[in-house]
């Protein structure tokens, strides 16, 4: 297989969900440049014009008029967060410091997610959750106000829970501390940071000083790391040729994938690099290598844990063992992504088995792939087993492509464009 070309991916749905959410909390308006046009984005926004805030419909140049943080209004329909873990964990954080009740809804795999992680923290802080299905899942209502400040010890890395939690204490303006035992990607504190809110960082301690405080602020999103992890994967299993990708987002809590590929034998190289909106990007050049197997452990599954079923993908071409433990949490992702990855590979001809926390993918760096894939609706396993399926001889068959609408609406087409 030979790739060619280069791609500017969408932008980053962690820094578009944030963007939209700030920008609506702000005082007047933020401009947001690259914002991801993706399914899970307009979930966000929905939700935040369900709240009454001002956002537009989403485009490469919108701005978002804030009315502050206490501006948002009682909903009169439900919250509907559609696939989206992040609106639903963020937006939670956010109705639990306003003085309203809110009642979140959203499709089969989202309602299958735990939301115990964010009602625990805010609980404690006095918002009120009530869940209506035995467990955790949605629908869940939550009654926010009258909050207390919060000192949080994570019980798992998620940068959702410590979103969650940080801008309860910002719209509710009461402090919070958050310690985290290992870092999780970043972006909520640079991105309050450049609005002018006492946030700081030290030794895996979170701490937000209320500071009544939330400036308007232009956000340039850079290219997400996530979905550029795709094609540095399909560079990296092709024979020839090269893949330039644009703007990626660097920052190294979101850069694991590309640390992994190296360690497996591929090239990725950062070309010119820069700071834009209070992130580093590159532009990411990755080129095919002998791939090897690797261990990916618990500390480093936190700046790759999306990209896992993709590298997963990378090891069935590489030669050797490829072990990932320590990442339970793709249990509870859009769908049990390690049983997915696992039972997918197998369908396809690699060989591949489940550990508790984690698998195994055992490489002979034989090719090409057949045979047909249970996406579960995931738009992560969609995408990862469509970049095996681009093997010249390949013949997988996706039974959703649809869902990559969910966080890369332009995949096939980006793909189709590169392999030759
Ligand atoms: C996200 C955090 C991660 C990630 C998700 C996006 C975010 O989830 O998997 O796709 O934007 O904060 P967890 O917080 O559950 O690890």
């Amino acid at each position: 297989m030979r790739v060619d070309g280069s791609l500017r991916v969408p932008g980053d749905k962690s820094i578009s969900h944030r963007a939209l959410m700030l920008g609506a909390l702000g005082q007047g308006a933020s401009r947001v440049r690259g914002v991801l046009q993706s399914l899970d984005v307009h979930s966000t926004a929905g939700v935040l014009r369900t709240l009454g805030a001002e956002v537009p419909a989403l485009s490469g140049d919108m701005v978002v008029t804030g009315r502050g943080r206490v501006g948002l209004r009682a909903p009169t329909a439900d919250l509907d967060c559609g696939n989206s873990g992040t609106t639903t964990r963020l937006m939670a954080g956010v109705v639990a410091g306003s003085p309203l009740a809110a009642r979140f809804i959203g499709d089969a795999s989202l309602s299958r997610r735990p939301m115990g992680r964010v009602a625990r923290p805010l609980s404690q802080m006095g918002a009120r959750f009530s869940f209506e299905e035995r467990g955790d899942g949605l629908p869940m209502t939550v009654q926010g106000g009258a909050l207390q400040g919060l000192t949080w010890r994570m019980e798992a890395a998620s940068a959702q829970v410590k979103s969650a939690i940080l801008l309860a204490g910002l719209v509710a303006d009461v402090p919070v501390e958050v310690h985290e035992s290992s870092p999780t990607r970043d972006h909520t504190e640079r991105m309050l940071i450049g609005r002018g809110v006492d946030v700081r960082v030290d030794d895996g301690v979170v701490t937000l000083v209320p500071s009544s405080r939330l400036d308007a602020a232009d956000q340039m999103v850079p290219a997400d790391p996530s979905s550029a992890t795709f094609f540095a994967v399909l560079a990296a299993i092709a024979d020839t040729g090269a893949l330039s990708l644009d703007d990626v987002c660097i920052n190294p809590t979101r850069s694991g994938a590309f640390n992994v590929l190296r360690r497996m034998g591929a090239s990725v190289r950062y070309e010119d690099r820069r700071v834009d909106g209070g992130e580093e990007l590159a532009r990411v050049v990755a080129a095919p290598g002998t791939l090897r197997g690797v261990e990916i452990e618990a500390h480093e599954v936190p700046s790759l844990v999306d990209e896992l079923p993709v590298l997963a993908c990378a090891a069935a071409c590489a030669v050797g063992e490829t072990r990932v433990t320590g990442a339970s949490e793709l249990r509870v992702k859009e769908s049990d992504r390690i049983k997915a990855i696992v039972e997918n590979l197998r369908a396809v001809g690699a060989h591949a088995e489940e550990l508790p926390d984690g698998f195994v993918v055992s490489g002979d760096g034989r090719r090409p792939f057949a045979g047909r894939v249970a996406t579960h609706g995931d738009h992560r396993i969609a995408m990862a087993f469509g970049i095996l399926g681009a093997i010249p001889g390949s013949q997988v068959i996706v039974d959703d492509r649809d869902c990559a609408a969910v966080s890369f609406p332009t995949f096939w087409e980006e793909l189709a464009r590169v392999v030759r």
